[in-house]
């Protein structure tokens, strides 16, 4: 069963990890799916990967390459989206960066480009898409915060801070919008094998491991599973939650 069969989905930070493959997973399930993200080459070989789950010659997948934490290229964007689409039906505020070191030495630079990527750009997305969500009184706005909003991090407290964030803004919004009928949700990942963990010396690893119960890491594929039930009809009595998905490690 498809369970986004002709929604129109739009997913940032969607060439590669997490993103990618919620976009794959949504793109199986009938959506049409536009891509966001900065790296005109993997946003291609991700488009090539959506034609290849084409299930109707209408299904639609496209790319828009840009700087999501700058408010004017998200506005010009969504308007040609919705002018092109007719609505948007499901976000996925999914990109994010890192730029960790600790307090004393983090350069403001550092700080404020974690929170404009990670924390504006969801302000950008939502501001641009609720009001053609109100209109259609139906809407499903999903957003990838992390364990680390949860709990903090040393090391992190730019990203720490913006995941934090991204949680309240997700309640705030959520109790905005709830008699309306759209739904604000957030994934709290744990640690998920990506670009962005593999970083991570092999005695971080180790150290990460003992702290999940489960014993493992994250694939990407887990996060887009919980993607695709806040997205889908079967989540539509669910809103303002963070559901951790993270082997365990926060309970
Ligand atoms: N991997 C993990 O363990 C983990 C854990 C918790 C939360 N998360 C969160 O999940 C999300 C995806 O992470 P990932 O591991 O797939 O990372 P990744 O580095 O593999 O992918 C991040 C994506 O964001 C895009 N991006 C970054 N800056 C952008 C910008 N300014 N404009 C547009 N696109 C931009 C990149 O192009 C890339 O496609 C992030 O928000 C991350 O914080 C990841």
């Amino acid at each position: 069963m498809q369970l986004l069969k002709d929604k129109n989905a739009l997913i940032t930070g969607a060439t590669a990890g997490i993103g990618r493959e919620i976009a794959l997973q949504f793109a199986r399930h009938g959506a049409h799916v536009v891509i966001i993200g900065t790296n005109e080459e993997r946003a291609n070989q991700v488009l090539k990967e959506l034609e290849a789950l084409r299930s109707t010659p209408e299904q639609r997948f496209s790319k828009v390459l840009i700087n999501i934490a700058d408010k004017k290229s998200v506005d010009q964007t969504v308007e040609k989206l919705l002018a092109d689409f007719g609505n948007i039906d499901i976000l996925v505020n999914n990109a994010g960066v890192t730029r960790d070191g600790l307090l004393m030495k983090m350069s403001e630079e550092d700080w404020d480009a974690v929170l404009d990527t990670n924390l504006k750009s969801v302000f950008n997305f939502c501001q641009a898409l609720v009001r053609p969500m109100l209109k259609a009184r139906s809407g499903k706005i999903i957003n990838i915060s992390s364990v680390v909003g949860l709990t903090g991090n040393a090391g992190q407290v730019n990203y720490a801070a913006s995941k934090a964030g991204m949680i309240g803004f997700t309640k705030a919004l959520a109790q905005e919008l709830a008699t309306r009928g759209i739904c604000v949700n957030c994934i709290a990942p744990g640690f998920i094998q990506t670009a962005m963990t593999d970083v991570l010396t092999d005695t971080q690893k180790e150290s990460i491991l003992k702290k999940i119960p489960m014993g493992r890491l994250g694939q990407p594929h887990h996060i887009a599973d919980m993607a695709l039930f806040l997205a889908s009809p079967l989540s539509d009595y669910v809103t303002g939650q963070v559901l951790t998905v993270d082997g365990g490690m926060v309970m």
